[in-house]
């Protein structure tokens, strides 16, 4: 057995490590996942006013803030039992469905494309060609001209010649699993700078009705602060404005560049590298005016996509078996000087990040669980959406459970959230068109119940989030935080069950050892946040070797 460490993983966000062991044939046995950054945002929460959560808990992640935001808002008003006016939801869900499209845009362009596109061959692309291949996945694809291509070229070929390469400067150039020819790999690159001037528009979206971002800070318990952005028909134009470029993009750009991708990568899409585990669950939400919502909830498991359950949720448990935790104390960690972990016990800990388990079981949450449950469950306008995928490339659900089907959900999910965020817009114009403006509910804390616990769940981005609240007193006792990458790169349990991420790793051959390239095409497929992933489970040192909900 040799052992290959890539630590850290980058262009992800937070710290992740992975230690996987290949035998002779340069096939993966075990894997190691590993979430190395300590956060303890719970205990900064402990003893605070419960209406400072939201403010305090978006500051787990950079990336995720308005996530974090809203679900710790969601979970004190769940607490006090607060319902929130229709317009106060309406704008908290334009806030994050924007981030659903700055994240899934963000990931695929400027977090995994690089396992996928070999930069040094674009520099010898024909820009004719590339016109001509551009437009076999898209009738309109975006910014196809001759000039445009010479010009990314020439752009290009100056970093090179200044040794500035920056965000291109360390990938594995010239590995033998780069597929793409040298015009598919420069119209994707081409839109990787165009994805760049997205992040900036589709940010400022997100700060019309958040106040700004990262970090918004317009939502209340109770409701939203933003009331004069959403009375005002500029700010509203605005909005619309970009969300309509930002769909131009996903349509024309980001929906035929997957296609580019898996149709060039169709075999490891048909052989199922970054095999799913095969269990997934999703909350389902985001609720439409007709009462339909965006998402189903549901579960599967071993990929058994006939009889989907109900959700639960106390089927989740969670345990700290290889995590560095054990009661309220915990243990740290160095390294061996063959750079593996060397843990303070011989208990083999080894990770950061807590196990949730459903039902006893490792699950996948995120775009795949999303798309696979709410498609199963006739969510009849998602239909199309996932058909012309799966038409197109030939390829069966099953094949969404690999590492090239999470990113072919992602720009599904994409596509199909940038148009029914419009639908969203169009409510609340109508709304203020008959003068419903209300955009929070009063309460008085002095006389609310002091002592009340309160939860929140919800699909963001990469799956599903939760956050638990304890309030006594009028103080936060106790938070607890359950974030998506929590369960997808969870380490091993008491059963010795494998997270997803580690998972997704067994049985994957690695072309070159000194240049594991297959290992970030799965891990990043996922699109890990370890910022948000590591979460303190207990603050009391009461046992929490396995935590009920
Ligand atoms: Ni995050």
């Amino acid at each position: 057995m040799k052992k290959i460490v890539i630590d850290p993983v980058t262009r992800i966000e937070g710290h992740l490590r992975v230690e996987v062991e290949v035998d002779k044939n340069s096939i993966i046995k075990e894997a190691y996942v590993s979430g190395q950054l300590f956060r303890g945002i719970e205990m900064i929460l402990k003893d605070r006013d419960p209406r400072d959560a939201g403010l305090l808990a978006g500051r787990i992640c950079g990336v995720c803030t308005n996530s974090h935001f809203n679900a710790a808002v969601s979970a004190v008003e769940n607490a006090y039992k607060l319902e929130i006016p229709r317009n106060a939801l309406i704008i908290r869900n334009l806030v994050s469905m924007a981030l659903f499209l700055q994240d899934h845009v963000i990931h695929f362009y400027h977090l995994h494309l690089m396992d996928y596109v070999d930069v040094s061959k674009a520099l010898k692309a024909d820009e004719e060609k590339a016109f001509i291949i551009a437009k076999k996945y898209s009738k309109t694809p975006y910014n196809n001209s001759l000039e445009n291509y010479k010009l990314k070229k020439e752009k290009l070929q100056k970093l090179v010649n200044n040794k500035k390469l920056g965000p291109f400067s360390s990938s594995y150039y010239g590995h033998k699993t780069y597929k793409l020819n040298p015009e598919e790999n420069l119209i994707l690159i081409s839109n990787y700078f165009e994805a760049l001037k997205f992040q900036t528009d589709i940010s400022k979206a997100i700060a019309i009705f958040g106040g700004k971002t990262p970090h918004p800070q317009s939502f209340v318990v109770g409701g939203i602060s933003s009331v004069v952005d959403m009375l005002n028909v500029q700010r509203l134009n605005d909005y619309i404005f970009v969300l309509k470029r930002a769909k131009e993009f996903i349509d024309n750009a980001y929906i035929p560049d997957m296609k580019l991708i898996a149709s060039v990568y169709k075999g490891e899409l048909k052989l199922g590298l970054g095999k799913s585990c095969g269990n997934y669950f999703a909350v389902g939400g985001y609720e439409m005016k007709d009462g339909k919502t965006l998402f189903q909830s549901g579960v599967i498991y071993e990929f058994d996509f006939e009889n989907i359950q109900n959700f639960e949720e106390s089927k989740i448990t969670e345990e700290t078996d290889r995590a560095w935790y054990k009661d309220d104390k915990i243990f740290y960690t160095d390294l061996n000087e063959d750079s593996t972990l060397k843990t303070r016990k011989k208990d083999d800990k080894y990770s950061w990040i807590k196990a949730p388990r459903y039902d006893d079981k490792p699950m996948e949450c995120g775009p795949v669980a999303r798309i696979l449950i709410s498609y199963l469950k006739n969510n009849e306008s998602l239909k199309p959406f996932v058909d012309e995928f799966l038409n197109e490339l030939d390829i069966s659900l099953k094949d969404l459970g690999s590492s090239i089907g999470r990113n072919i959900c992602r720009a599904i999910e994409s596509a199909y959230v940038a148009e029914n965020i419009f639908k969203y817009i169009n409510e609340l114009i109508q709304n203020i068109q008959y003068y419903n403006t209300d955009t929070c509910v009063s309460y008085n804390f002095d006389s609310t119940n002091k002592n009340a616990n309160g939860r929140a769940f919800f699909e963001v981005p990469r799956g599903v989030l939760y956050h638990d609240i304890n309030i006594k007193n009028g103080k936060i006792e106790n938070y607890r935080v359950i974030a998506p990458t929590t369960w997808n790169a969870s380490p091993k349990d008491l059963k010795e069950q494998r997270g997803p991420y580690e998972q997704a790793l067994i049985g994957i051959k690695i072309e070159d050892t000194s240049k594991p390239l297959e290992v970030l095409r799965v891990l990043h497929s996922f699109d890990p946040c370890i910022s948000c992933a590591v979460h303190v489970m207990n603050l009391k040192g009461k046992k929490i070797s396995k935590n009920k909900i």
